[in-house]
């Protein structure tokens, strides 16, 4: 459904888009996940023929956008990183106004506004102006303003920043029933459990650059034998010290649980172990678990998704 080979973008000096190239099918969720800055609005634009690419190509359905009326427009939904809504009109009049942009009128326009609301949770709320909505309302209508027009490929936007769990799952839930359907969806974060939760597959970018891209378990699987060990440890750790310790790729303190990464985990671990008995660390737990995008992230950049 789409089909992005060798994107690049610049805004003068700043390279925001070096090389990124993905594709994504009918009925598959691809995560676009990368760190603040990394290029993934600007990929977004670029896809939606919002900001014209320097070089590359990009195929809705085999077809390249051509010019603001081009009809290949039509099959795609953008969900953009800020809510754009109208705050003055309920939220049904919001709907029928995006379902007349393209066009949409009469029964169909009701329908797909009835379905679009249904579909987010809001049906019960149809009348009220977004400006009484909650962040994670508004959110969804932003995700059931896209949807009027019935697209083949949705694209959304960090559409999760700044709201509750409750409205991230009711997202999570939509998104699934979408691709269920049979839509495309790209979905870009910069959080790893999103990405993790959601997607199919992970193209990873950093500094405009596609560092990665599979499934979730083929990425983690990437790190070999790294494993994470939480430690429920008394006492301040010294995490600086400690990632200089063989195998240490990850240290992090919150209270009394300690969270490292740690690569050939059986050879490593023992040696760990020793190193906080040496240093009065009394250890009460230990659980571990298997390495996480943020550790890929690690592994591939020397940097943490958000730092
Ligand atoms: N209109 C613009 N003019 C100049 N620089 C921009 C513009 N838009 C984005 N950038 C820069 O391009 C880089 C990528 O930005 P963006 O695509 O928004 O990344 P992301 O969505 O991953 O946070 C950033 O360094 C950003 O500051
Ligand atoms: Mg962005």
């Amino acid at each position: 459904m789409l089909t992005v080979e060798h994107l690049a973008k610049s805004y003068g000096a700043k390279r925001a888009v070096v090389d990124v190239s993905l594709s994504v099918a009918r009925g598959e969720v691809v995560g676009l996940l990368g760190p603040n800055g990394a290029g993934k609005s600007t990929t977004v634009a670029c896809i939606c023929g919002l900001v014209a690419a320097d070089s590359g190509t990009v195929l809705i359905d085999g077809q390249p956008i051509r010019g603001d009326d081009s009809p290949v427009k039509r099959r795609i939904g953008l969900v953009p990183q800020d809510i754009s809504l109208f705050e003055d009109f309920g939220a049904r009049a919001n709907l029928e106004l995006f379902g007349a942009l393209y066009g949409i009128r009469g029964t169909l326009l009701d329908e797909r506004v009835d379905a679009a609301l249904e579909l987010v949770g809001l049906a019960d709320r149809a009348k009220d102006k977004p400006s009484s909505y909650s962040g994670g309302m508004k959110r969804r209508l932003n995700i059931a303003a896209a949807l009027v027009h019935d697209p083949d490929l949705l694209i959304l936007d960090e559409p999760t920043v700044g709201i509750d769990p409750q409205s991230r799952n009711a997202i999570f839930d939509n998104l699934e029933a979408l691709a269920a359907r049979g839509k495309a969806i790209v979905y870009t974060t910069h959080y790893m459990e999103e990405a993790e939760r959601l997607a199919d597959r992970i193209v990873i970018v950093d500094h405009g650059r596609v560092v990665a891209a599979d499934t979730p378990a083929q990425l983690k699987r990437s790190l070999g034998n790294t494993g994470v060990v939480t430690f429920e440890v008394g006492g301040e750790v010294d995490t600086t010290d400690l990632l200089q310790q063989p195998g240490v790729t990850r240290a992090e303190q919150h209270d009394d649980v300690l969270t490292l990464a740690i690569a050939d985990l059986g050879a490593s671990l023992p040696h760990v172990v020793t190193w906080l008995a040496a240093r009065g660390h009394a250890v009460r737990r230990i659980a571990s678990s298997q390495a996480n995008l943020e550790d890929v992230f690690l592994s591939l950049t020397g940097r943490q998704l958000r730092d």
